[in-house]
């Protein structure tokens, strides 16, 4: 394996249009590669800190991109970290490979718990960048190095490893965001994320074709009725409608008219994101939700019941994501104990893919699945660290993009890689979703030519 020659960070922008941060990297060889780092608008307070150049008190609009530029980060990366990290690999005689050793490094070098010395963001970069670089040095999918990883974070934590599960690849079946609420989108629904999972489909190709369909008939359902077919952050339709129950009713009727079988081939998933509409207006009895198209400021116990009717109504939904605030830790015990049989509870601003966080929510048995998001913790290694924990209780894991992305498909990898079962990377709109998609197809056209036949797909 060759050493690095250079690591070189630059500003590009996101799909929103605001700055983040592309890493490259060369090694001896000549092989070169990148990757770029996504950002959040609904972002959990306990990620990993995202840096930009903002200067508190200071005027946003008189500041370069008014104050979101990533330029510390770069120069984190260019001055610091690309010299320090070439010059730590020589010394110890490592090669671009040792990825736990690679993140553990700059994990050091920053010193903080949060990565807010030299940013989340400049880790990130610099951690994916290594690892495309290293798959493509060996000559192997990214997919399959990731995969390799995954048994070496296991062997090395002394985590539950299932061979047999996790030596053959399996694709992820889709959560396809296709009406965009909350803080993704200018229209009044409070709810952030309604999507539909093709949970029934046999392998991908049907999945994404399952998409199309329902997505197309949802588009036309809203069309006839004068609604907006504008689209959110994520690639989902951004009407403004009646209620949050609202969204429910078109889905439904939309995989009615494509032709499936809701709740059996294709089902609702949501991702309320409540942690934006908790506590806006504190009660003098303690914190509290505010819906618009509830009469009053509503407790946790009214916000499990509204899931419970909804459950009830809807049985087509599967799945429900931080559908409590993310302090709401009681609310989510209780949500669990509740709810947690029937549906899978899914954890994104609650556990910020921090192992240390879910350690808490497993034993106080807050949820049952978990969402993965790269940038909320800042290195590959750890990432791996909080799946196999995940995986190693019986939790579900859902690999995610930001509503901030770039045409960078590196999640599409870490699904497979990790064989998490399931991704939630956006409507089937606008290319920086699209290209996850897009090369999640690749994979499993090239894992059918590899092995003669198509690979497991969803949730195992
Ligand atoms: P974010 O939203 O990327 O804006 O944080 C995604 C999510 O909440 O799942
Ligand atoms: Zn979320």
């Amino acid at each position: 394996m060759s050493k690095i020659k250079w690591i070189k960070a630059s500003q590009i922008l996101d799909s929103r249009g605001k700055p983040t941060i592309k890493v490259k990297i060369e090694l001896e060889s000549g092989i070169k590669a990148e990757a770029s780092v996504p950002s959040g608008a609904s972002t959990g307070s306990r990620e990993a800190l995202e840096m930009r150049d903002h200067v508190k008190g200071i005027d946003r609009k008189s500041e370069d991109y008014d104050g979101y530029g990533v330029k510390k980060a770069v120069e984190n990366v260019n001055n610091e970290i690309a010299p320090d990290l070439i010059g730590f690999i020589k010394k110890n005689k490592l090669d671009v490979k040792d990825q736990d050793k690679i993140d553990q490094f700059m994990i050091a070098l920053d010193g903080t718990p949060n990565k807010s010395r030299l940013g989340a963001n400049a880790i990130l970069g610099v951690s994916l960048a290594c690892a495309r670089v290293a798959a493509l040095e060996n000559d192997i999918p990214l997919y399959d190095y990731i995969a390799q990883q995954d048994k070496a974070v296991c062997k090395k934590y002394n985590r539950k490893y299932d061979e047999k599960e996790l030596s053959v690849r399996r694709m992820p079946c889709p959560m396809a965001n296709v009406i965009n609420g909350g803080s993704h989108a200018e229209n009044n629904v409070d709810m952030q994320e309604y999507m539909v999972a093709p949970y029934g489909a046999k392998d991908f190709h049907e999945a994404i074709h399952m998409v199309f369909k329902v997505f197309w008939r949802l588009k036309e359902a809203l069309h006839r009725d004068g609604h907006s077919t504008g689209v959110g952050d994520e690639g989902g339709f951004a009407p403004n409608l009646s209620s949050n129950e609202e969204p429910l009713k078109y889905i439904l009727e939309a995989i009615t008219e494509a032709k499936y079988k809701a709740g059996e081939q294709v089902f609702i998933t949501m991702d309320p994101a409540s942690s934006e509409f908790y506590n806006q207006k504190e009660h003098r009895f303690g914190n509290r939700y505010s819906l618009s198209d509830q009469e009053d400021l509503i407790t946790s116990e009214k916000m499990i019941k509204l899931y419970a009717q909804l459950l009830e109504d809807y049985p087509e939904i599967f799945s429900i994501e931080d559908g409590l605030a993310e302090s709401d830790w009681a609310g989510w015990m209780e949500m669990n104990k509740q709810l947690g049989k029937k549906i899978q509870l899914v954890g994104d601003d609650l556990f910020v893919t921090n192992k240390v966080i879910l350690e808490r929510g497993i034993k106080e048995g807050s949820a049952n699945a978990i969402l993965i998001k790269l940038n909320q913790i800042g290195t590959l290694t750890e990432t791996l660290e909080t799946i196999a924990y995940a995986r190693e209780n019986g939790y579900n894991i859902v690999i995610s993009h930001r509503s901030g992305e770039t045409c960078d498909p590196f999640i599409a990898d870490l699904a497979v890689g990790v064989n998490s079962g399931q991704i939630k990377t956006g409507s089937i709109c606008r290319s920086e979703r699209i290209c996850k998609f897009n090369r999640l197809l690749e994979i499993e056209d090239e894992l059918t030519d590899k092995f003669g036949k198509k690979p497991p797909f969803g949730i195992y």
